[in-house]
């Protein structure tokens, strides 16, 4: 079954009791237990019935053993970061999320939880980083947002050889383009808040994993750390992820697009996009992916250019945030990335004049009249 087909077919996508082809809100914190009766719920912070259908639908669709829906995308990183212990050691790609930077270096680091931030787009640094306590690689890819690329599957070979836990933020590919479990990784991680919600209104996290020790690792995990996503907000990216294979062709449309327009812009010094022939990780997209996804980066001639177009466009909001139906222009030096300390982000290449475009459903010759206005 192809993935428009699936995501609608999952299995999970009527109530089973009422036959309710939208999934209903189940607000309630806890199930009645009189009698001899056993019931499958018990408590919401253990399972709730919209939340099972939204973790049963996520399993489906990135095609592994179970799902996990969390509060937020931070929230389902530092819970997957949590099955590890004290003397642990973690590899981490280099310009990870900066969210992710900042809960290994301020929150996990307090904890025993060792770490090396390295490119992992030389899988040779793999190789060379692991040490006898190292336990898992945590990779980004494409990353935030500069959009690096690593290639999945000669990541785990190496990861496997040493006994590795494989762990791939997937939130800008979305299992539309990318289905990272499909080439070995154990731990999908989203932030749904992006284009799985795709609506700008709900904050979420969801992980997919693979294999019943580390499922059973991470739903212990959701139980006790109980950062779990409420039922609303679960109907919320139910309804979201319905769309997501149209929102996610026409977001890659888009990017083409305006990412094509900004690379002759006299104003504009370089832009990222892997759908680019040039980009250095494209022939790995091609291999990996079914699609280059809905995210351009660009570095502005200076702040003055940088500064006015985020002043002055009018159908971008300037936000954080991307993956929204609306197009979203954020500033990482001071929005996604801001936690990580200065030299360190201009070492990565997130200067002040670098931007990140989440292009939305938008028509991308308006977008571009409207980026064009602006330069002008
Ligand atoms: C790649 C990536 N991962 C994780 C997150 C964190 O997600 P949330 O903001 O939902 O906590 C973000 C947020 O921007 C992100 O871009």
């Amino acid at each position: 079954m192809k993935f428009g087909t699936k995501i609608l077919h999952t299995g999970a996508d009527y109530d089973p009791t009422t036959g309710a082809v939208s999934i209903p809100i189940h607000h309630s914190s806890t199930y009645d237990q009189r009698g001899e009766q056993t019931r499958e719920y018990v408590y919401s912070r253990a399972g709730n019935p919209t939340r099972a259908a939204l973790e049963e639908t996520m399993a489906v669709i990135e095609g592994g053993d179970q799902g996990f829906a969390f509060a937020s995308g931070v929230a389902a990183i530092s819970s997957v970061l949590a099955i590890f212990s004290a003397g642990d050691h973690i590899l981490v790609t280099k310009d990870v999320y900066g969210g992710t930077y900042r809960v290994l270096t301020e929150v996990f680091s307090r904890f025993g939880i060792e770490f090396n931030f390295i490119d992992t787009c030389d899988l040779t640094n793999i190789e060379e980083s692991i040490k006898p306590n190292t336990k898992a690689l945590y990779l980004e890819t494409p990353s935030n947002p500069l959009l690096k690329v690593t290639d999945l599957k000669k990541a785990v070979s190496i990861a496997k050889a040493h006994n590795l836990i494989t762990l791939a933020d997937n939130t800008f590919m979305t299992p539309y383009f990318q289905q990272p479990l499909q080439l070995g990784i154990d731990v999908a991680i989203h932030s749904a808040t992006k284009f799985l919600g795709g609506h700008s209104d709900v904050l979420a996290g969801v992980v997919v994993a693979k294999g019943e020790q580390l499922c059973q690792r991470i739903g212990g995990i959701q139980k006790a750390f109980g950062a779990v996503l409420g039922p609303q907000d679960c109907w919320l990216l139910l309804r979201g992820l319905k769309t997501l294979k149209v929102r996610m062709d026409q977001h890659q449309k888009g990017a083409m697009s305006v990412a094509s327009w900004l690379k002759d812009q006299p104003l504009v010094e370089q832009v990222f996009y892997p759908g680019f022939n040039t980009h250095p990780g494209h022939k790995i997209v091609m291999q990996q992916a079914s699609g280059f996804g809905g995210v351009v980066s660009f570095v502005c001639k200076d702040w003055e250019v940088t500064k006015q177009l985020m002043k002055n466009v009018t159908i971008p909001v300037v936000a954080v945030s991307l993956g929204g139906v609306e197009s979203i222009l954020s500033h990482p030096a001071t929005m996604s990335h801001a936690a990580i300390p200065k030299k360190e982000r201009l070492e990565l290449g997130i200067s002040n004049n670098l931007l990140r475009l989440s292009v939305g459903l938008e028509e991308p010759e308006d977008l571009i009249q409207d980026i064009e206005n602006t330069l002008q």
